[in-house]
């Protein structure tokens, strides 16, 4: 069973994220490969079950080239797949939660399946997907893995 992770990352903290997730995923039994959003493999994203996206959080949203690649989605057919969102940011108030909003929305547009887990996957609750401070980032990493984990398990559940 196959997972996609694709981001967008300038200076590395939404790729340590990414693969953070996809390390839980695999703790699952999950194959998972993440793509930097510039180089992504459609073949293996097409074959995926599940489809996760992340980005850095620019003036309260998503960025730009993580917009332009939602309304786009080029070469990927992603009806019907499960999808989440995480997000990375400077602040902790800086409007992470805005961005996954705008993630999730344009999954739901193309037909799939949203999830995060949220008050009934237990603590730590995560309602919309996690939204990772930079300054945090390393002390959070069990919280990025239990994600994943979260992720994986609705993944086998649905499609298994
Ligand atoms: C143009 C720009 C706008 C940003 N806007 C916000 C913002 O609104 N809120 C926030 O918390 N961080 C903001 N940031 C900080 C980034 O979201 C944060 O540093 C992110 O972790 C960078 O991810 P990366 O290392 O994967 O590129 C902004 C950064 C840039 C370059």
């Amino acid at each position: 069973m196959k997972a996609t992770i694709i981001y967008h990352s300038e200076s590395g903290t939404t790729r340590a994220v990414a693969e953070n997730i996809a390390k839980g995923m695999i703790e699952e039994g999950l194959e998972v490969k993440c793509f930097s959003i510039d180089d992504v493999d459609a073949d293996w994203a097409n074959g995926s079950c599940c489809l996760i996206m992340g980005t850095p959080v620019y003036s309260a949203d998503v960025s730009g080239k993580m917009k332009m690649f939602l309304e786009k989605m080029p070469g990927l057919n992603v009806a019907g797949k499960l999808g989440g969102a995480f997000a990375t940011a400077n602040y902790a108030y800086g409007g992470g939660e805005l961005a996954l909003q705008t993630i999730l929305t344009h999954m739901m547009v193309r037909g799939m399946l949203v999830y995060s887990g949220g008050g009934a996957a237990g603590k730590p609750i995560i309602h919309l997907g996690p939204v990772v401070c930079k300054q945090a980032a390393d002390c959070l990493e069990d919280v990025q893995t239990d994600w994943g984990r979260r992720m994986a398990r609705k993944a086998k559940e649905i499609f298994r």
